[in-house]
């Protein structure tokens, strides 16, 4: 362990971390300090190494750094504009957004120069903050060329990809995963979120996730807009995709559908673009009963705002 020390101060990830020396416990952040080591050891399937990512300009991401294996579901929660959304899309290499510095590996391998396909068929999925209505694009015909897709590339990686022979076959795959989400099978012929409620998109985009399979799913605020019933339906469903060995990185506000969930290996903090606190599920649960003031957070867009005055 005397490594640790001259590794810890040359950490360029501005986390704070409490090294205990004697007991040889981190307070905070074990894994996300050991994946901004330089010379890391450990190998996550999704690591993210002090990433820093601008839009127009204006940095959101600020040399952020965390890493999640399969199997563990990650959640990371804090204020409106602390960059959540931003980091979710960024991994999945939305193009708006600029990287300047840092690296995004998914099995080890630098995905930065992919395209959100190709990333995709490294196993990676994305359910949306707030999902787009794409009208023209019907609903079982997306989700059956995607899968048969992502079956080129994730068959060998991945033991409970199905392979369907026929359209009725798919169909039927799909109309159980409906009824995961309580969705009702009219979808099916319907254009892909077109005219869908708020909710409705909400469990359309975790319906998407139980059939396409991913390796990790990013989910952007699942519980945002659904009603009380709905939260633990979503929340039943997630459980489904990590009873399958997936990873699951929840992004959301309330501590309501991460008592539902099967399990919970970290909760992350988020402010201007870097994780500032991890814990255990005991954390979100504070944080409900707190909100962010007592670790010396406020609403990060007003504190933007308030900071060009
Ligand atoms: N096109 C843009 N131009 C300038 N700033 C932008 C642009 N798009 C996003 N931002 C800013 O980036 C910051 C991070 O936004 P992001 O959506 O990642 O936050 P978030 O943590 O997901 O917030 P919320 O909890 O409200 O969903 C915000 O301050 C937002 O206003
Ligand atoms: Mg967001």
């Amino acid at each position: 362990m005397e490594g640790l020390k001259p590794a810890y101060e040359q950490a360029p990830c501005q986390i704070v971390i409490k090294y205990n020396k004697n007991n040889l416990n981190f307070e905070q952040s074990d894994s996300i300090f050991i994946l901004c080591l330089k010379n890391k050891e450990i190998v996550a399937f999704l690591e993210v190494h002090n990433l820093s990512a601008n839009i127009n300009g204006k940095e959101i991401l600020n040399d952020l750094c965390i890493g999640m294996d399969r199997g563990q579901v990650h959640a990371i929660m804090g204020p409106n504009g602390s960059g959540k959304s931003t980091l979710a899309n960024v991994i999945m290499g939305h193009p708006k957004y600029s990287v300047t510095s840092g690296s995004i590996l998914v099995d080890g391998e630098n995905i930065l120069e992919l395209s959100t396909e190709e990333r995709a068929k490294r196993g990676l999925f994305l359910g949306f903050q707030y999902p787009t209505e794409i009208p023209g694009v019907g609903y079982s015909h997306f989700l059956r060329n995607a899968y048969n897709i992502l079956n080129k590339s994730l068959s060998g990686k991945q033991e409970n990809r199905e392979v369907f022979l026929t359209v009725k076959e798919f169909h039927e795959y799909l109309k159980k995963n409906l009824d995961n989400v309580g969705l009702q099978t009219t979808f099916l012929s319907r254009y892909l979120n077109e005219g869908f409620s708020g909710g409705e998109k909400k469990r359309s985009e975790v319906m998407q996730m139980l059939v396409l399979k991913p390796i990790i799913a990013i989910l952007d605020e699942p519980d945002s807009g659904l009603d009380i019933d709905a939260i633990q339906a979503v929340a039943e469903a997630i459980n489904i995709l990590i009873s399958t060995g997936a990873g699951i990185l929840i992004i959301t506000h309330y501590a309501r559908i991460l008592r539902y969930l099967s399990k919970l290996d970290k909760v992350h903090v988020m402010s201007k673009g870097q994780i500032i606190k991890s814990g255990g599920k005991e954390l979100s649960e504070e944080l409900e009963v707190k909100g962010y003031g007592w670790i010396g957070l406020s609403d990060d867009s007003s504190t933007q705002q308030s900071s060009k005055l």
